[in-house]
């Protein structure tokens, strides 16, 4: 791999040179996805700058989420974001699978509790009425993407703790086994730092930049079927929007 010489003389920081140089081969595809960068040690000695500043060019771009490092094994360049689609109903096997990565899911819990007030009030039921609860690791091929945290009222669907392998497509069974099938939800997104366990599950650093996501899922009547939040990988997630103007008309309209 080269690297044009630096100049010690501009007024643009040496780490930041570092960075544009190992950006630039990241975007002319010369490090691809899953390839390891020089080392702080190896952009020391080749580019004669101090550990410091190859330390600051390579976390730079660890904040950008372009690359990412794995204690004791060195840093890697981050797969492209994938473009979470918020304008319709997808289950994540269905996301998955338009984009030809393999969903799989790490059934972290699986039982039944009593709504909270929370839950009860999305789901249109009485509070301590009986939920399922369904915590899974949401993986695209091998890397995970999100943490998903389902409640489901139990009597839409009374034997789904025996009837549903939940490592499968949670939309698929609730369609075969019980006809219910999603057609709106509600959805708020905010932006958080991973906590120390969701860290830990999603293989990022703690303090992270995460998507959480909130969502009620409805079928066709409005009846709320699924309550959910979701802890995304800001890293590998984007979110895009199409958006339209009103016409000039319709914006005056009532001033
Ligand atoms: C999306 C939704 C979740 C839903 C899940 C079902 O990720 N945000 O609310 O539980 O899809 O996915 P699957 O059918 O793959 O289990």
């Amino acid at each position: 791999m080269t690297f044009p010489a630096l100049d010690r003389r501009s007024v643009i920081p040496l780490y930041y040179q570092i960075q544009q140089c190992l950006l630039g081969q990241i975007r002319s595809g010369t490090l691809k996805a899953g390839e390891p960068v020089l080392s702080e040690q190896e952009i020391a000695t080749r580019l004669g700058v101090s550990r410091m500043t190859a330390r600051q060019a390579l976390k730079s771009l660890c904040d950008l989420g372009i690359t990412y490092s794995q204690r004791g094994k060195g840093t890697f360049v981050s797969a492209a974001k994938l473009e979470k689609n918020i304008r319709q109903v997808l289950s994540f096997t269905e996301e998955m699978t338009a984009r030809d990565l393999q969903p799989r899911s790490k059934v972290l819990s699986f039982e039944t509790a009593p709504a909270n007030g929370e839950i009860a009030a999305a789901l249109q039921i009485a509070p301590g009425e009986s939920v399922f609860k369904l915590r899974r690791i949401r993986l695209a091929d091998s890397t995970p993407m999100g943490i998903e945290c389902s409640y489901i009222a139990q009597h839409l669907c009374p034997d789904l703790l025996t009837t549903f392998d939940p490592s499968g497509s949670l939309y698929q069974a609730l369609f075969e086994r019980y006809r219910i099938q999603m057609a709106v939800a509600d959805e708020v997104v905010e932006a958080a730092l991973a906590k120390t366990e969701e860290a830990r599950l999603l293989h990022i650093p703690k303090g992270s930049p995460v998507f959480l996501f909130t969502r009620t899922s409805c079928v066709q009547s409005g009846q709320p079927v699924e309550y959910v939040k979701s802890t995304y990988r800001g890293d590998r997630y984007k979110i895009a929007h199409r958006l339209t103007r009103l016409s000039r008309e319709l914006l005056t309209l009532g001033k």
